[in-house]
């Protein structure tokens, strides 16, 4: 199941391929917040150790209690998992065997889940032209042979958000047509003011929302991510399906700590606020770039230098970036940057620029 070079974030497998020292490479190709994780929770896990030294509770009360809290929902409509990866399998399980419409390019991990749960899979082509946004041709493409539609907001790779009016016309498309919705929202903390889909979840029971905490709360060693939907027989059935403990201690701590820290949720906005600003202008001034403005804490570009392996080339200066190639509906001119700190993004920057002026 699990594939070497599927998503970002591979820096061993990258170095090993290249000859880089792993330890010299600066990672832009997983969407990880740079601030590291928030202060409250290095201190939480320096206090608990002895966590290690018991079973967790392997129904996770506190920590479903906390989520339930956050979002003011009832806890029977919440399943942590580690990390939204295995709540996307979890879901698979729910939709075993039937037709599922992808959104493409988009999360490889959907398609991965799907065709071993015997899903069919239908491809809805985002557009360049469209700046690869879903419009409302999508309402067409949900008729009545689809049982499922995947959506992810803000998408990746592309980093863009579905429009709040379009979000609603599908929502209700799908409760027409009795299609399940699955809205991943993994990157939604990222968004100053994010419209999140779990505040529409009363009355829409076959909607199930991913959040994923490994990506703001800088934490995808420890794992940890939620699904949200108000079916709450179908969270029970998946609930009780699970082997136990798969959330380690450290991680449903985590998950209790980290909610509560406005001052580290702050930073990362103000960061993520210039940063973005910064990176985004530095990269649009480049003329041998075509830039999607980002939503979120990472930027999608294509190189229009045509036959340039820029993965490879910033690799030799030490820097690693996501290409897309193996992305649906993408190809090798394509990439992704996560956003750092202004350090690194001047030096992915001050590399492109070497690059295109040698090339
Ligand atoms: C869109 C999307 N959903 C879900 C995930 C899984 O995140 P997690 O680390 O919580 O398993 C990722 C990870 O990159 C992602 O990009």
């Amino acid at each position: 199941m699990a594939q070497a070079n599927q998503h970002g974030g591979n820096v061993l497998d990258m170095a090993l391929a290249s000859g880089v020292d792993e330890a010299s490479i600066v990672d832009f190709s997983a969407n990880i917040n740079p601030l590291g994780m928030p202060p409250s929770l290095r201190r939480a896990l320096a206090e608990t150790w002895a966590l290690a030294e018991r079973y967790p509770d392997p129904l996770y009360r506190r920590l479903h209690a906390r989520l339930a809290a956050h979002h003011g929902c009832p806890a029977s409509w919440i399943l942590a998992g580690n990390g939204a990866t295995e709540l996307i399998y979890d879901l698979a399980f729910l939709l075993r065997g039937k037709t599922v419409l992808l959104l493409s390019p988009g999360f490889a991990e959907y398609r991965l889940a799907l065709e071993g749960m015997d899903c069919r899979i239908r491809e809805y082509r985002l557009a360049e032209h469209d700046d690869f946004r879903p419009d409302p041709r999508l309402l067409a493409a949900l008729g009545p042979g689809i049982d499922c539609l995947f959506l992810c907001t803000p998408n990746n790779p592309t980093g863009q958000l579905i429009e709040p009016d379009l979000m609603q016309a599908i929502t209700l498309r799908c409760r027409e047509l009795a299609i399940t919705l699955v809205v991943d929202e993994a990157f939604m903390d990222f968004i100053p003011g994010g419209v999140s889909m779990i505040d529409s979840l009363s009355g829409l029971p076959a909607v199930f929302v991913l959040r994923s905490l490994t990506k703001f709360y800088a934490i995808p060693g420890l794992r940890l991510g939620y699904m949200v939907s108000s079916d709450g027989q179908a969270v029970a059935r998946l609930r009780e399906r699970r082997p136990p403990w798969t959330i380690n201690a450290f991680a449903a701590l985590a998950g209790e700590v980290v909610l509560d820290d406005a001052d580290y949720q702050r930073d990362s906005r103000q960061w993520l606020q210039e940063q973005q600003a910064y990176l985004f202008t530095g990269l649009h001034a480049l003329p041998a770039l075509k830039v999607w403005r980002p939503a979120a804490n990472f930027i999608f570009f294509r190189c229009l230098r045509p036959g340039l392996d820029l993965q490879g080339l910033l690799l030799r200066q030490g820097l690693l970036i996501r290409s897309c190639a193996n992305y649906a509906g993408l190809s090798g001119e394509y990439y992704r940057v996560a956003i750092k700190d202004k350090a690194d993004n001047r030096r992915l920057l001050d590399a492109l620029r070497k690059v295109f002026a040698h090339g």
